[in-house]
């Protein structure tokens, strides 16, 4: 692994060995910290868009392993407007031993990867956001102790968050059932590459009734209506997705003990009720903390070996 671009670029095989590494690497900070296996390695954060659990799971975790790492805000580089990416990704690799980058369009991710010489993360791009779905999938191994054959049901925008999952539930063996509103589904170029990468156990389904992507699911999913930059079109998305809500009436149609899961940060109200966001089957919470374990198996990879 050079680069953690998209879940697309992992086999499943490395995938899972990322999985056991994030296991391994949350109990031995639970068991007193982790080695200082990261000491003498830096990371910069640059991110275009707003973070909380990005930005501050991703510099704990450097903190965490013996490493360093800072924050460049949307104003300090401008990147792409005050200096090309590829310039950014050539000064940056001279001064630092990773990228993590947050940006709206996905092609600035690939060219950081293109034109740097340092390995690159990416922390969210309009088109995935692959870090998220690791995490995701950690979180769902740790509370169903597999990921092969069990139900997912993603009900929602479908976002970059949804084609990561999309990806890495193929990839694992897991059941991908997706409600959204018409026009706002997957398109079929992500639903033939989500297709491609099947596993045994594996299968997309795709719904405009949300009761149907959720019935009999292991696993609920949502993220908000209305992405970061797509601020414009909040209005028109707030009525059509109520449909689409995660109250404990849909949470009844799944399995008694489905674990609801939302990357965060939340429109309680909107997308997801007080009610299921803080009740018994919620993992909103441990799913946040994953971030930082899971993440801190992708900078071992990609900066320790
Ligand atoms: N889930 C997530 O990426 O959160 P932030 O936008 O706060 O980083
Ligand atoms: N889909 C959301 C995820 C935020 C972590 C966004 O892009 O704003």
């Amino acid at each position: 692994m050079n680069h953690f671009l998209s879940i697309a670029d992992l086999t499943p095989d490395e995938l899972h060995s990322l999985l056991d590494l994030a296991t391994r690497l949350k109990s031995e900070w639970r068991d007193g910290g982790n080695k200082p296996v990261l000491k003498g390695k830096s990371l910069a954060l640059v991110f275009q868009k707003p973070s909380l659990r990005t930005r501050v799971s991703f510099e704990m975790g450097m903190v965490h392993l013996g490493g360093y790492a800072f924050y460049l805000s949307p104003n300090e580089i401008k990147m792409g407007g005050r200096e090309s990416v590829a310039d950014v990704a050539r000064v940056l690799s001279g001064y630092v031993d990773a990228v993590m980058a947050r940006v709206f369009e996905h092609e600035h991710i690939l060219d950081l990867a293109k034109y740097g010489s340092v390995p690159i993360i990416n922390g969210l791009s309009d088109y995935n956001h692959p870090a998220q779905a690791l995490a995701d999938f950690f979180t769902v191994l740790e509370h169903k102790g597999k990921t092969e054959g069990l139900k997912m049901a993603y009900v929602g925008d479908a976002n970059n968050v949804a084609r990561s999952l999309l990806f890495a539930a193929m990839k694992l063996g897991t059941h991908f059932a997706i409600a959204t509103p018409p026009g706002y589904s997957l398109t079929e170029e992500d639903l033939a590459l989500g297709r491609q990468f099947s596993t045994a156990g594996a299968q997309v389904e795709v719904y405009e009734d949300p009761v149907q992507a959720v019935s009999g699911a292991d696993v609920i999913y949502t993220d908000v209506w209305t992405s970061m930059g797509q601020e414009a079109e909040k209005a028109e998305r707030l009525k059509i997705f109520p449909p689409y809500q995660i109250n404990q009436s849909l949470v009844n149609r799944a399995k008694p003990d489905c674990i609801v899961m939302h990357c965060l940060p939340a429109h309680r109200g909107e997308e997801i009720t007080d009610e299921v966001a803080d009740g018994p089957n919620s993992v909103l919470f441990p799913q946040a903390e994953n971030r930082m374990h899971a993440q801190k198996a992708i900078l071992f990879e990609l900066l320790a070996k």
